[in-house]
This record gives structure tokens, C-alpha cells and sequence, in this order.
């Protein structure tokens, strides 16, 4: 999940390895750097932590290691592939000539490994990344290495996948160049004096030099110690974009923002793509061949468990209305802390769907322990490659959110409801019950989401201001409200609130108001002088569905809102554009872009979550290391 390129006059293994200190803060779960030193390529990569790496490189006392000037180095966050020594980057071909590092997913890669394997190549690796050093071999086989001739095979290559990819390559015969290349996953360029570099990200080469260079979609990057050459995919000339970085090293790391839960919270749109991504084939139908259940198992299932914690488990309460509407199998969602004490009727036709961002969490992974033992088929759908859950699960799917450091979870949730949708559609498509273009209109309204995410971040500066009033206004209390999807959606938001603003705050089905919560309402309080109301009422958040679509949903909490405001709430209204009927009820509206009612959540969360971070940050709190809660909780 990081990424390293350096030529110039320094040491290359020194720079390649601090920088990818400074881009730890990523995550990943792996090692690796290879160096040119006169025409001689070396390697080392290693599982686990940097210091792993660093410990061996001490062991070996590889001097050539360390004269080398051109130099590649690469944290991996494993996607394809579990975190191994053999699937660590950078990844040799078969010639040992060339050695490759990657970010992202290289979409085709198994039709590529197969081609290349029939040609007789035998892979060291499982990830999608090695096909590339073979193709760039393959590319260059008979020609002399020369920095032009790797760019150039670099361009023929990029032109061969898909997907999304940051490429940096080398070439044994091609001293003093490293070649980038760029699609759908960040590259940035540092220009340096005699020297140049290639990142991930600016903080890795921030204390060498603050002179950036912002890659455009699609262009192959050549650099040397004094040149940087940018084309497209083709060859014709580029540019990027020129920057000056003033930040500092730590806000670098953050990609600017103040909290890496807000940099999370701006990483949904890639997030939700990245997990869609390979999944969706070309006329709209659903490709999960990498879930290990055969389309048999999956029409043997009678009925779904979904079975998580925390955030986790709003996903699955969402994920619940659109696989029992989509599939018309039964589905409950389970606590995990509950389930296995509750002695739940499980059987061979079962299947149980957990969801845990960390793969790691002790209530989840109890549960389909439990799950297991009662013969039920187990799913995953996991952020984390090679944790305890998706190992012992009987199938996974993992979101591709990359690594969530924020304790209060965001981006994990959206991508949570991408996967879960998948299986749903999958499941609804494999049993027949829906036929293939109504799975693809569905499916064609989740490719939408990641733009329409994009465009509620774009509007989030009133949800801020909201937050800092609220923060200021001393709110004890916040209630949420929302009806079908938006009553899961309400959970989560109020989850948000008490995890990072400390508030009492509690999420309801809109319906069921009437039958208590409605008198937790108060209005604003009154001066004791001359009888005038000071502040707000109860703020009540009320998340409302799409007047389209399910019409009576839509008129029905419209009726709660003027309920609440009756009783002296201050509302703060989640509504879709053009949604006019609630306007008058709205003492705050935010407006999120039309979404079909089951999509809803993608859009009407967010707003949630950045309001949270903003009563929290305006509180003084630590937005990203909440009190008393922990990333990955591993006791029952
Ligand atoms: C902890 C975290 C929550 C998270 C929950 C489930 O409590 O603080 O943010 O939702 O665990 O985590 P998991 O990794 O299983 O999704």
C-alpha cells in the first residue's frame, strides 16, 4: 500500500526505506525493496512489520544492497493473496531481469497468468502483480536495456491491463531509471536536485524535496536522476500537475486533512469502486468466482444469518432489506456477542454471512466458530487479507477499502454495503429469482454511487458549521430517526456521535416514536426572566427515503418530522434534491443526489459521519483515537 522510487546520488536503500516509514501509517502487512547496483538487481522482502525487513537486511549484510543509486521499495496491504514472504513485492520475472511493485488490482490478471503460464512460465507468487514483471520481460526479451526501451515496454504493457494499478518498474540493464505508470491509484513525483523520486504519497519524500508533480490518469513516468519524462499510454507527451507541498511531514501523511477519519470518510468514493471493481462483468451480471461456494451451494441456502459488531452490523441490518427483497430468502441479522448464546437453528442449508472490517473481532470470530460447528456454510466479507475470520470462513469476499486507521469506522461500512449488495444480486442471480437485466439495472445504480458520494462530500461545509453550532449549543442529547434503510442508517449515525462527540444520542424506526422515544422531545428552554426561548429544542436528525420508489415511506416519516418539530425538536433533515415536501419541517436540510431507496445509505451516511467528526474536533476531542474504544476489539 506504499510505494518507494529513487535515482540519484544517495544511497537508494536508505531513502527507499524511510520512505516507506513515512507511508506506514497506510498499513500493510508486508516488505520489500529491490536496488540496482551495477547491473546487478537485488532483492529483499519480507512478511510483517518493516523491521522485519530492516532486521534481515542487517543479517545478510548485503554490501551491494547497499551501494546501489536506483532503488524500489514497497509496503503491501495483500489484496490477492494472503501475506506471505513469496507474495511480498517487489516481484521478479522469470529472468530475474526486471522486478515490478504494484498498488491496486489488476482486474484480468488471471486471464494474463493463464496466457503466460501456457507459454511456460511458472509463477513464484499468487499475487496479481507478478504477470506484470513477466509481461515487461516478455516485452523487452532481445532488446538492450535502456531507461526509453523500459518506459516504452512499460506503456505496451499498461495498455494490456485492466483495473487499477500504481506500477514502478526496474530493469537489471537499465541502471539509473525507474519507470511509474498510473491508473485509478495514486503516483505522485518528487523533483529533486540530481535526484528524483516516486511515492504513493508526498510524505514519503517530504524531506528531500517539497517540488511535486500530480500524475493524470492513464501516463507512464520515466525518471533518472535528471529528467522526468511524462507520456500517456501511447507515447505521446504529458504533464502533470506541478505543486508546491507545504505541509508538514505529519498532515502529509493524511493527505492533508486533520484526522485520518476525515481522509477516510474522503476515500469512500475509490473505496466503494475499488470494491465493485473485477466484480461486475460486462453486460451487468455478477462475477464472484472468487467466493468458494458453488452456484449448488448457493442455491441449497434456505435462509441467511448476518452476524457482526459495531458498524459492521449496521451493514448487515442494511444489507438485510435488499437480500431478502432481491433473493426472497429469509435473513436475520445477529449481534455477534449474541448469537452462539442464543443457541440459533443452523444447518447445512444455512448461510451465515459475517462481516468484520478487521477480520480480527473475538465476538465474530466466536460466532462463526459456532456457525461452523453447526454445519452452516460460512461467508466473510472482510477488509483484512489473511486474518483469523475470512481463514476460517468457508468463502470470503473482501472489500477492497484498504487499510481503516480512524477507530470510528467509515469508509469499512460503505464498502461493507457494496460486498453485501454483491451477494445479494449473486445470490438472486445464481437461484434465478431475478432475471439478468433486472440484476444489471441494479447493479448499473451501484456503479453510480461512488459519484454520487463524491458529490455529497462536495457539499459538506453546512454539515460542518452544523457541527461546530451543536458542539457549541452543549446538545446533550441527539436523536436519530429513519424508516426501512434509513433506520439502520440512524443507528449508525447516532453509533458515529457517541463514539467520537461523547454525546447520548440513540438512532429509531421512525414508527416507533409514538410508542416511547417521542418523549425524550423537549423544545428549547426558556428565560427565566422574560419567557423567551433560549437555543434549540432536542436536536432530531430524520433521515428520509426517496419520494420516489416507495411513496408512502417517504409521506409517512414526513409525518414524524412535523410530529417532533410539534413537540419542540430542532430537525436537522437528510433529504434527497428536489424533495420539496419537506422543506417546511426542516429547521436544517441537507441535501444528498437521488438514490433508489436500497442505495440510499451510501449517500445519506456520510453526512452523518462528517458531523460527528465535526462535533468532535470542535469539542477538542482526539477524532481518530476515541476514549475507551478500541480499532479491533479481540476479547469477548
Ligand atoms: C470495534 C470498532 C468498531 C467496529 C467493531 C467491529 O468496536 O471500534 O468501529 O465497527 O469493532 O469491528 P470489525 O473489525 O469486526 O468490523
Amino acid at each position: 500500500c506504499g510505494i518507494v522510487g529513487y535515482v540519484g546520488g544517495q544511497q537508494a536503500l536508505g531513502v527507499v526505506l524511510d520512505g516507506l516509514r513515512r507511508l506506514e501509517y497506510r498499513g500493510y502487512d508486508s516488505a520489500g525493496v529491490a536496488v540496482l547496483a551495477d547491473s546487478r538487481l537485488l532483492l529483499a522482502k519480507k512478511a510483517g512489520k518493516l523491521s522485519n525487513l530492516e532486521k534481515m537486511l542487517a543479517e545478510a549484510a548485503e554490501a551491494d544492497l547497499r551501494a546501489g543509486t536506483t532503488g524500489i521499495g514497497h509496503t503491501r496491504w495483500a489484496t490477492h493473496g494472503g501475506p506471505t514472504d513469496r507474495n511480498a513485492h517487489p516481484h521478479l520475472s522469470a529472468d530475474g531481469r526486471i522486478a515490478v511493485i504494484h498498488n491496486g488490482i489488476i482486474e484480468n490478471f488471471a486471464k494474463l497468468r493463464a496466457e503466460l503460464q501456457a507459454e511456460g512460465i511458472e509463477f513464484a507468487s499468487d499475487t496479481d502483480t507478478e504477470c506484470v514483471a513477466h509481461l515487461l520481460a516478455a516485452e523487452l526479451a532481445g532488446i538492450a536495456g535502456s531507461p526509453q526501451a523500459l518506459a516504452d515496454a512499460m506503456r505496451r504493457v499498461c495498455g494490456r491491463l485492466e483495473g487499477a494499478f500504481t506500477l514502478l518498474a526496474v530493469d537489471a540493464q537499465a541502471p539509473g531509471a525507474v519507470v511509474g505508470a498510473r491508473r485509478n491509484s495514486p503516483l505522485v513525483v518528487g523533483r529533486g536536485n540530481g535526484e528524483n523520486f516516486m511515492a504513493s504519497d508526498v510524505s514519503a519524500f517530504i524531506e528531500h524535496t517539497r517540488e511535486a508533480i500530480e500524475l493524470g490518469q492513464d501516463q507512464v513516468v520515466l525518471i533518472t536522476a535528471d529528467a522526468i519524462e511524462i507520456t500517456d499510454f501511447f507515447g505521446n507527451p504529458a504533464e502533470g500537475r506541478d505543486y508546491h507541498v507545504d505541509w508538514d511531514a505529519r498532515a502529509a501523511e493524511k493527505d492533508g486533512h486533520a484526522w485520518f477519519m476525515l481522509k477516510e470518510i474522503a476515500e469512500q468514493p475509490q473505496a466503494v469502486a475499488d470494491t465493485l471493481r473485477g466484480r461486475i462483468g460486462e453486460t451487468g451480471e455478477i462475477m464472484l468466482d472468487e467466493v468458494r461456494l458453488t452456484d449448488q451451494d448457493l442455491r441449497d441456502v434456505d435462509k441467511v444469518f448476518i452476524v457482526s459488531c459495531g458498524t459492521s452490523y449496521h451493514a448487515g441490518l442494511v444489507a438485510k432489506y435488499a437480500i431478502e427483497h432481491w433473493t426472497r430468502i429469509p435473513c436475520e441479522v445477529e449481534l455477534a456477542s449474541e448469537f452462539r448464546y442464543r443457541d440459533p437453528v443452523l444447518d447445512r442449508s444455512t448461510l451465515v454471512v459475517v462481516i468484520s472490517q478487521s477480520g480480527e473481532t473475538m465476538d465474530t470470530l466466536m460466532a462463526l466458530r459456532h456457525a461452523k460447528e453447526q454445519k452452516a456454510r460460512v461467508l466473510a466479507i472482510c477488509n483484512t487479507n489473511g486474518s483469523t475470520i475470512p481463514r476460517e470462513s468457508d468463502a470470503v469476499l473482501y472489500t477492497h477499502g484498504g487499510p481503516e486507521i480512524a477507530v470510528a469506522s467509515t469508509k469499512a461500512f460503505l464498502t461493507q454495503l457494496a460486498a453485501c449488495f454483491l451477494v445479494g444480486l449473486h445470490l438472486a442471480q445464481v437461484r434465478g429469482v431475478k432475471y439478468a437485466d433486472e440484476v444489471a439495472a441494479v447493479v448499473a445504480q451501484l456503479q453510480e454511487m461512488p459519484g454520487k458520494i463524491e458529490k455529497v462530500l462536495a457539499g459538506m461545509d453546512p454539515v460542518r458549521e452544523l457541527g461546530r453550532e451543536l458542539a457549541e449549543a452543549k446538545a446533550t442529547t441527539v436523536l436519530f430517526i429513519g424508516r426501512h434503510v434509513g433506520y439502520p442508517v440512524a443507528l449508525e449515525g447516532a453509533l458515529k456521535l457517541k463514539e467520537l462527540a461523547y454525546m447520548h444520542a440513540e438512532g429509531f424506526a421512525a414508527g416507533e416514536l409514538k410508542h416511547g422515544p417521542i418523549a425524550l422531545i423537549g423544545g428549547p428552554s426558556e428565560d427565566p426572566v422574560s419567557g423567551t426561548p433560549v437555543g434549540h429544542g432536542t436536536p432530531v436528525v430524520c433521515i428520509v427515503p426517496s419520494p420516489a420508489g416507495r411513496g408512502l415511506l417517504h409521506d409517512k416519516i414526513v409525518s414524524n418530522i412535523q410530529e417532533v418539530r410539534a413537540r419542540g425538536a430542532h430537525t436537522i433533515v437528510i433529504a434527497e434534491e428536489g424533495d420539496e415536501a419537506v422543506v417546511p419541517y426542516a429547521d436544517v436540510l441537507v441535501r444528498v443526489p437521488r438514490t433508489p431507496t436500497l442505495l440510499a445509505p451510501f449517500v445519506t451516511t456520510v453526512p452523518l459521519q462528517v458531523l460527528a467528526a465535526a462535533i468532535a474536533d470542535a469539542r477538542g476531542h482526539d477524532v481518530d483515537q476515541p476514549r475507551n474504544l478500541a480499532k479491533s476489539v479481540t476479547v469477548e
